[in-house]
């Protein structure tokens, strides 16, 4: 199998070579006659040639994970949690855009490049910014997505009024009160605060106190993907943070949501007035920044173990079958709500 892959992997090098012909591979091939006449007809336009550059960088870097046809399927897949990533689904978790909307090129690098932390995905910061729009243009062949929809807007970055200040307390404080208050994050993340705690924030966001919660409540509530996949939402005091932990990374990931995952978006959502006329709102868009404070103070509090390089802060479901027997299906899978998913327009 492995030598099989290899083989492929060959043969496209070999092939974008040759069909790149007088294009960024002829530097490799110096015995290209260059005095005769370029066939018109086979000379790929730099779109395609960036593609030719992309199969290539993905065959050399990214097949053994996300699998020769993009489907998240490569020969390494089998011993990955979470799983690599289904390009022919074109769900991608960490983007600037409203969850169910198409990821931007900008988007698509930095998780190249970066990496995401806490999963296998590591980060290629050394492969050129050419070869990083070769894989973006090569990814994007793998679902018609791509060429049905209209490139998304990124999602508004409102203003940070705790920016300038290096005292974070307050940003932190407020952050407390909206992530238990009004967001209700502790739906699915962990609650870091009292019952009794998250009644006195729920009134001061305008909302009624509650009698019930969900048990466990300073744990997390495990979600299917939308491919059915159990995913953990993050407890900031244990996992790994997989897009960045900083402060602007935070942001984007609580205001836009990850698609695919039960993590909606809020950005349009940080709004209630003030129960008296004439009062300031209860909740504003700058709370999205209170948030990101307040999760990224929760992130500086894990053991400094954790911090330093951790791998397996939480014990995950032993799914994989050592023995070649079909691995038992997880009782949570069996058990899992479905969630409902905006999907794309
Ligand atoms: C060792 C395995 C591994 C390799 C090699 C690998 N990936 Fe990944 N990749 C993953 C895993 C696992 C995820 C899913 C992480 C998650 O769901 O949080 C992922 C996710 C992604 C995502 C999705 C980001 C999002 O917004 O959802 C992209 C894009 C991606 N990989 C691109 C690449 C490219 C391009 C390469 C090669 C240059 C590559 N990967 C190599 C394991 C790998
Ligand atoms: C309906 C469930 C749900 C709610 C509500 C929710 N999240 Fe999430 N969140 C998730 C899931 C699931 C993940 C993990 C996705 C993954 O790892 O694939 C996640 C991941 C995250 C991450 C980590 C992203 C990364 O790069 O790894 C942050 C930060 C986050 N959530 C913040 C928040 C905040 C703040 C709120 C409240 C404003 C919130 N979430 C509300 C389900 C939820």
């Amino acid at each position: 199998m492995r030598r099989k892959a290899g083989a492929i992997g060959l043969v496209v090098a070999a092939a974008a070579g040759a069909a790149a012909g007088l294009g960024a591979c002829s530097r490799s091939a110096p015995d290209v006659d260059m005095s005769r006449p370029r066939d018109e007809g086979v000379r790929f336009s730099s779109v395609e040639t960036l593609v030719k550059e992309g199969e290539t960088a993905y065959v050399r870097h990214c097949v053994g994970c996300h699998g020769a046809a993009g489907d998240g399927k490569g020969e390494a897949a089998t011993f990955l949690f979470p799983k690599p990533r289904n390009f022919t689904l074109a769900h991608f978790k960490f983007s600037s855009t409203r969850s169910g909307r198409l990821p931007t090129d900008a988007d698509l690098k930095r998780s190249i490049r970066n990496g995401l932390k806490g999963s296998a995905m590591p980060g290629f910061s050394a492969l050129s910014e050419r070869t990083l729009d070769g894989l973006v243009a090569y990814l994007k062949t793998f679902s018609p997505k791509w060429g049905e929809q209209d490139a998304a807007p990124s999602i508004p970055i409102h203003e940070d009024p705790y920016r300038s200040n290096p005292d974070k307390s307050e940003a932190i404080r407020r952050g407390e009160v909206v992530y238990h208050g009004y967001v209700t994050c502790w739906s699915c993340h962990p609650a870091y605060v009292s019952t009794e705690k998250i009644n006195e924030y729920l009134v001061a966001c305008g909302s009624e106190s509650r009698s019930g919660f969900r048990p466990n409540l300073d744990g997390v509530e495990v979600k299917p993907n939308v491919e059915g996949e159990l995913v953990y939402p993050t407890d900031f005091r244990r996992d790994f943070v997989r897009s960045g932990s900083q402060i602007d990374d935070l942001y984007r990931v609580i205001a836009a949501g990850l698609t695919g995952t039960a993590m909606p978006t809020w950005v349009d959502a940080m709004h209630v007035a003030a129960k008296e006329p004439g009062g300031p709102p209860l909740v504003q868009p700058s709370d999205l920044w209170a948030m990101a404070y307040y999760v990224q103070d929760l992130i500086a509090q894990r053991p400094p173990k954790l911090k330093e390089g951790g791998y397996a802060l939480r014990s995950r479901p032993q799914w994989i079958s050592l023995t070649g027997e079909p691995a038992p299906t997880p009782p949570e899978k069996q058990e899992a709500e479905a969630v409902e998913f905006i999907e794309d327009e």
